[in-house]
């Protein structure tokens, strides 16, 4: 073995599929039963309908280099994704466009006016006066805007009220003064054709490649452990950074989300793929509705899959989804990367081994950088 990479996610196995196509011996491993990471998806049993485990996953990019890679791997349907928001009983596109506002306002606003008035609204606080999110958030869309679709919505998220978030969780919220509501900005976008487990397992399938799930690195009693391994074997390790030393310098904060799937009997539940429920009197955050993620597919078209999010602070046994990063989180998460600096032969890699939030595509560019400045040379 030239290289053991501890987690299958996109980032473990984009280091391992170069690796491989170099010639070296790659092992992978992954503490949990199947291959993939957070982007694993499978068939609903009742109905075939693929459904993505640990939340909705949609692929865009405008990196030409990870377009090109993942291409190699699997095709791409023209899905492009689109939110709608459930708002006191009345539907309104998202991301807060044109269309949002004039429905919201009952007019025909040009953009000109449209963003006038919103200036007008947003004139209440100043950005760089702002004392909490509330405040922040009424001094950038205006109040009548924030109430509806930003302020509940987020205190959900984070399960604590708008004026008692820092300020600091949003730099701006999107506004859009046309009717474009196209939730990605990205040159490319779509679904993977079969699916993203077919994705995932193409990745791997390399003869130099062994995969062993349900694999601890921290478990002793398996062969390739952290004990056992480090300095001697090269290793890139994609798990939470703050686990591998032993929570030393204290626990980082992270998010989790909660899910309620469920197999209802009619053919469309609602209609789209993801309703956002930015009230307070809906304790979910938003609906997916997998079947809409392809509409080319043929699915029974008398049962659907829909999937409520909940959103909460991670206990250390739940997944950790998104960072909370708060001040004391930025001093630990520096003292753990001065940590990792000392660990012979050991890389450091993925959303949990820097302790950022990254999607596929960035933790696939990032994978390939690693591989092309740090790994390729020293392997
Ligand atoms: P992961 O996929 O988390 O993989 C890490 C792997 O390491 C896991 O399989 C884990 O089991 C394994 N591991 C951890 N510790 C150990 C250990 N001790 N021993 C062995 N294995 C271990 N991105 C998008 O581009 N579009 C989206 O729409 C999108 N939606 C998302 C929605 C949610 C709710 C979340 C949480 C993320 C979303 N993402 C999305 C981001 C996407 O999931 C990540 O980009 C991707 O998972 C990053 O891959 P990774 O390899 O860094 O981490
Ligand atoms: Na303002």
């Amino acid at each position: 073995m030239d290289l053991l990479v501890v987690g299958s996610g996109f980032f473990g196995l984009t280091i391992a599929e170069r690796a491989a196509s170099a010639g070296k011996k790659v092992v992978v491993i992954d503490r949990r039963s199947h291959i993939g990471g957070n982007a694993y998806s499978e068939a609903e049993p009742e109905t075939g309908i693929e459904i993505h485990k640990y939340g909705a996953h949609l692929f865009h990019t405008s990196n030409e280099t990870v377009w090109e890679y993942v291409n190699r791997f699997t095709k791409f349907t023209s899905y492009v994704h689109k939110v709608y928001s459930h708002h006191k009983g009345v539907v309104y596109p998202l991301p807060v466009n044109l269309g949002t506002i004039n429905q919201f306002f009952q007019a025909a606003y040009s953009p000109e006016e449209a963003r006038a008035l919103i200036k007008e609204q947003a004139g209440e606080f100043d950005v760089k006066t702002a004392q909490n999110f509330e405040e922040k958030g009424i001094a950038l869309v205006g109040r009548p805007l924030f109430e509806a679709f930003f302020r509940d919505y987020t205190a959900k998220q984070w399960q604590t009220d708008a004026k008692k978030l820092s300020g600091d969780i949003v730099s701006r919220l999107p506004v859009r003064y046309t009717y474009d509501n196209r939730y990605f900005n990205d040159k490319y976008e779509g679904l993977p054709v079969d699916g993203y487990t077919a994705w995932l397992e193409k990745m791997a399938d390399h003869p130099n490649i062994e995969v062993r799930l349900n694999t601890d690195f921290f478990d002793e009693s398996q062969p390739l452990n952290k004990k056992a391994v480090v300095g001697k074997t090269p290793v890139v390790y994609t798990g939470p950074v703050d686990r591998y030393f032993d929570y030393a310098e204290g626990e980082l904060g992270w998010r989790t989300l909660d899910f309620e799937q469920e197999v209802v009997p009619v053919g469309d539940y609602q209609g789209t793929s993801v309703m956002n429920y930015p009230d307070a009197n809906f304790e979910y955050t938003r609906i997916h509705e997998f079947r809409h993620f392809h509409p080319e597919r043929e699915y029974p078209n008398d049962k659907t899959v829909i999937m409520r999010e909940f959103s909460r602070f991670a206990d250390k046994d739940d997944e950790p989804y998104y960072p909370v990063n708060t001040p004391d989180d930025r001093e630990r998460l520096l003292k753990y990367r001065a940590l990792t600096e000392q660990e012979p032969k050991v890389l450091f890699g993925g959303r949990l081994g820097t302790y950022q939030y990254l999607d596929m595509h960035m933790a696939i560019g990032s994978a390939l950088s690693m591989w092309n400045n740090k790994l390729n040379e020293s392997l």
